[in-house]
């Protein structure tokens, strides 16, 4: 066995050996997973031609090259011609015993930011959403009693008023739709755990949005046929398809847009927490959109309860989304530049002991 080179592709983050004259001289095979391109096809090529770092690193580069010390950049966004840039740190030495040449190790963030920002995302939805739940049951009785007074106040004010009492009902009638939402939270069951067929879930999903909101929308099928079935509650699997869908076609606008959904089986991808535990998640989902791509502004939030970058928007939808996704233990995580913006679900696989029951009682 070639020890070096099993190392070499062993090295779970990508990592690429630059020659002399900056170009690629090999890539491990985690590096061809980023640049979603094979070591054949890349080695040659000038390295700064596959890989776009949003920083100017040529100086450094250059003095750590002819100094022969190590650089290391952090919190840089790194692109591939055919993946958003992903938020990552770089080391960059020079190779021992190969002048000129370096390797340059990639660590993409976006995987130790996923992990962590869950658990806040839940605790911090739950709060604010009992609290929310409180309220909606609070405010809906005297709304109703000021709409109604607002009614019969109408029927005997001077025509030119009335556009005051039409004011005062449509506004009702809005916080009574938002404190409906609100309530959708309360009502969410435990999920109903069994094993379930993704690619049923999103054509199902695909169809109704077809029929409704995404009217205007391309939405095209790029499924794995093999991937196996998933474990959960397949109601409120649709409901997050249906709302990261909703999203997409009202960012999209009338005049519509492509959405592909993606499925694929990736093995290695684990959920791991603070306290040791985790298991596997290598049901992969992605909804992927054309339209102008999250707020800047808001772009750490969405996941957060009353979040909006809408007008008339609640911001419960994502909220809903991500509260569904943690009782299933699993991840989901957003990825955004305009033209291209990505939600991805990792789910858990279906117990084979599951899977059997059902062949049982079917
Ligand atoms: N695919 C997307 N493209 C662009 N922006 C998006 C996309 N998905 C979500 N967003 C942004 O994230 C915000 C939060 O989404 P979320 O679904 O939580 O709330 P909402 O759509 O505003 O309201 P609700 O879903 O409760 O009606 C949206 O208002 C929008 O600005
Ligand atoms: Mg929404």
């Amino acid at each position: 066995m070639n020890s070096d080179a099993s190392i070499w592709n062993s090295l779970p983050v990508p990592a690429f050996i630059i020659d002399e004259q900056d170009r690629i001289s090999d890539v491990n095979a985690a590096g061809e997973g980023f640049l979603n391109a094979s070591r054949k096809s890349v080695i040659g090529h000038p390295v700064w031609d596959q890989i776009a770092v949003d920083a100017p690193l040529e100086e450094a580069f250059e003095r750590a090259r002819w100094q022969g010390t190590p650089l290391f950049v952090n919190d840089v966004d790194v692109g591939s011609g055919s993946r958003a840039p992903l938020q990552c740190a770089l080391q960059i030495a020079p190779l021992v015993g190969h002048p000129g040449s370096m390797i340059m190790i990639i660590s993409p963030r976006e995987l130790a930011g996923r992990m962590t920002r869950g658990n806040t995302v839940k605790s911090a939805a739950q709060s604010a959403i009992g609290m929310a739940e409180m309220l909606a049951h609070e405010i809906k009785n005297p709304l109703a009693g000021i709409t109604g007074a607002a009614q019969l106040l109408s029927m005997n004010i001077p025509p030119q008023d009335l556009e005051l009492t039409d004011l005062i009902v449509a506004e009702s009638r809005r916080i009574v739709k938002l404190l409906e939402q609100v309530e959708q939270f309360g009502n969410l069951q435990k999920p109903d755990f069994k094993p379930v067929n993704i690619h049923d879930v999103l054509d199902r999903a695909r169809r109704s949005a077809l029929l409704g909101f995404g009217a205007d929308m391309t939405i095209i099928e790029d499924y794995d046929p093999s991937l196996p079935l998933a474990y959960g509650d397949p109601d409120q699997f649709l409901q997050v398809v249906l709302n990261l869908l909703k999203n997409a076609s009202e960012a999209a606008g009338p005049q519509g847009g492509t959405i592909r959904l993606r499925t694929y089986f990736e093995h290695s991808f684990r959920l791991r927490r603070s306290d040791g535990s985790g298991h596997s998640l290598p049901l992969q989902i992605e909804i992927i959109d054309d339209g102008p791509g999250l707020p800047e502004d808001i772009r750490g939030d969405i996941f957060d309860p009353f979040v909006s970058g809408r007008e008339n928007g609640t911001g419960l939808g994502l909220a809903l989304v991500s509260k569904i996704i943690s009782d299933h233990d699993g991840w989901i995580s957003a990825e955004s530049v305009p033209g291209r913006t990505v939600f991805e679900l990792s789910l858990r696989r279906a117990p084979r002991d599951a899977i059997e029951d059902k062949k049982e009682s079917t």
